[in-house]
């Protein structure tokens, strides 16, 4: 069985006091041992962020890394950078880094390669833009960046990899997918793992949905049978907020 992942993506917000006071919001509450919780805080918020959720049920994450493992690459993070300061995830792949920063599939392939050449988790985000969706050919933008982003993950280490569904047009929009067209979308990413890696092994990979997910909608999303966890951006920036997220379906 697939344990459900709730991700916060902090991106550029919060000061480190700011962050740091988010995290003793959210770890001073009883959180359920039956799902995982990572939070994804700026890098310059990590060391004392890993101090602070040493111990705790929440593990943390970082938002982008290199894909080599040292070298001159000035303003980059390498995957040992972020070993060192008790990360366990890393989103890999984020729609805003394809965008803003020209992020390829076999860029976000590479880094999905060292990622679990250091023991990080790899949250790999696929998604297409409205125009793709409206020209009805996001399956096979999707199955693009599945197949070229995971093209150097054999079988063995696939499990450790996390697959986020975020559609361009839902993140920070405020426009959700509906839960039929998540939970469609995911079934279909589902099969191409399955061609991938055959079903034993790609029955044990989660995906998650993104894009809007809030406290309204996360009990209507995480009911569909595919979806397996949310990654959370700006609701994940109030500790009240981002709470009656990670305990969905459970608040009384
Ligand atoms: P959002 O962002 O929840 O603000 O839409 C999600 C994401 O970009 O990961």
């Amino acid at each position: 069985m697939r344990k459900p992942l709730i991700v916060g993506n902090w991106k550029m917000n919060n000061t480190l006091q700011e962050s740091l006071s988010l995290i003793e919001g959210l770890i001073s509450n009883r959180l359920s041992v039956d799902r995982d919780f990572v939070v994804c805080p700026p890098y310059t918020v990590l060391s004392l962020a890993g101090k602070l959720l040493k111990e705790t049920k929440i593990q943390l994450g970082a938002q982008n890394m290199h894909f080599e493992e040292k070298g001159a690459y000035t303003g980059e993070v390498s995957a040992l950078m972020l070993k060192e300061l008790d990360v366990s995830y890393v989103i890999i792949g984020h729609s805003e880094r394809r965008k803003f920063f020209g992020e390829t599939d076999l860029q976000i392939s590479k880094k999905i390669f060292t990622a679990l050449n250091n023991e990080l988790l790899p949250i790999m985000c696929v998604g297409e833009s409205l125009a793709q969706r409206e020209g009805d050919y996001h399956h096979r933008i999707i199955k693009k960046q599945l197949v070229e982003g995971l093209k150097l993950v054999d079988s063995s280490r696939a499990s450790d990899v996390t697959v986020a569904y975020e559609p361009v047009w839902a993140i920070g929009t405020g426009k959700t997918a509906t839960s039929e067209q998540a939970n469609d979308m995911l079934g279909f990413i589902r099969t191409i793992l399955i061609n991938l890696y055959g079903e034993s092994m790609a029955e044990n990979i989660r995906i998650l949905y993104g894009g809007s997910v809030n406290s309204s909608n996360v009990d209507e999303l995480m009911i569909q049978p595919e979806i397996d966890g949310v990654l959370v951006g700006g609701a994940s920036l109030k500790s009240d907020e981002f709470l009656k997220i990670m305990t969905y379906s459970d608040r009384g």
